[in-house]
């Protein structure tokens, strides 16, 4: 982005009444998946001086949280707290607003104090945002949305498979808001899986019946699992290639002889997929400037297999 598209964006927000340019990246993320809907509650993580919680209420109207270790000056509607997202303390707050429902979005836009030092920026960054994702994960709704800036860097794969487990659409976008030298990228996950199960792991079953489609089902925890090339009858170990909100797809693996003992097993670490980040994303275009950057777009298929759902 030229020098004077970025100032285009800090003059817009002057005049437009935002607190930070950085509600033109909301306004974008929005625009580019549709995270928020009218009446969401939202969760803002990292929140100060405000701009993304001002474009969080007015496309949501709803109830809105904002948390920072800055204090964040008052905004009609929306309540705030003062904390450290990686403490425990602050959890338990943001527990509380959440209360037993849920929420609908989990917004986390912080940024740790930059050193200068890549790497050391680099890994500040993946703890806030592992903190900002073990939040989501205690406060989301059933489908709730995910979307978290993350500073690239060897660390990011780790993490977007990570959240590629939890959610059934997870994707890596930068908005045009974005300065030009920032290695900023935002993972933006939709429909938080509350499945028994997850991708790529391992469980032994056995065929309780055949679907429409020929394919065997089984269960896991009354979650209902279909299963390629499988008869009814079958005991077998099951690779689970897809899981939806509320069913899931696998391949029959391994036939056994007798269910084991603990029937239901996972080996996240040696048989979680690792599906390499190509697989999900073409690269967009070169790395703009002459910082090394990626800018991902979902292949065209994963657009339209999110648009059939
Ligand atoms: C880029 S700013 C957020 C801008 C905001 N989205 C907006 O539109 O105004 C990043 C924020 O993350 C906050 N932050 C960094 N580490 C934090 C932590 N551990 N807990 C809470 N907030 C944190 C910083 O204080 C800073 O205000």
């Amino acid at each position: 982005m030229a020098k004077n598209q970025k100032d285009y964006f800090y003059d817009l927000a002057q005049k437009e009444g935002y607190r930070s340019r950085a509600s033109y990246k909301l306004k974008q993320i929005q625009e580019h998946s549709h995270i928020i809907n009218r009446g969401d509650t939202i969760v803002d993580l990292g929140a100060a001086p405000g701009g993304w919680l001002q474009v969080a209420k007015e496309l949501s109207r709803g109830r809105v949280l904002g948390v920072d270790l800055q204090k964040i000056e008052e905004i009609p509607g929306v309540t705030t707290i003062k904390g450290d997202i990686t403490a425990d303390s602050t959890i338990e707050q943001i527990l509380e607003f959440a209360g037993k429902g849920g929420v609908d979005v989990v917004l986390c836009d912080a940024a740790p104090n930059l050193s200068g030092n890549w790497a050391l920026d680099h890994a500040r960054g993946i703890d806030l945002n592992r903190a900002a994702f073990e939040c989501a994960k205690k406060i989301l709704k059933p489908k709730g949305t995910f979307v978290v800036k993350v500073f690239q860097g060897d660390m990011f794969k780790d993490f977007f498979d990570d959240v590629k487990s939890e959610f059934v659409h997870v994707r890596a976008y930068t908005p045009q808001a974005s300065r030009s030298t920032s290695a900023e990228i935002y993972v933006i996950a939709k429909k938080f899986l509350t499945a028994p199960i997850r991708r790529g792991q391992i469980y032994a079953v056995e065929i309780k019946e055949l679907g429409a489609s020929g394919d065997g089902i089984a269960h896991i925890d009354d979650f209902v699992i279909f299963v390629k090339e499988a008869e009814v009858g079958d005991i077998v170990n099951i690779k689970i290639k897809d899981v939806k909100p509320n069913f899931g797809f696998a391949d029959a693996v391994e036939k056994l002889d007798a269910l084991p003992d603990n029937p239901k097993y996972n080996n996240p670490v040696q048989q979680r997929t690792q599906t390499p980040l190509s697989a999900d994303f073409e690269k967009e275009k070169e790395p703009r400037g002459n910082m090394k950057r990626d800018n991902y777009r979902p292949l065209k298929e994963e657009k339209e297999k999110e648009k059939r759902e």
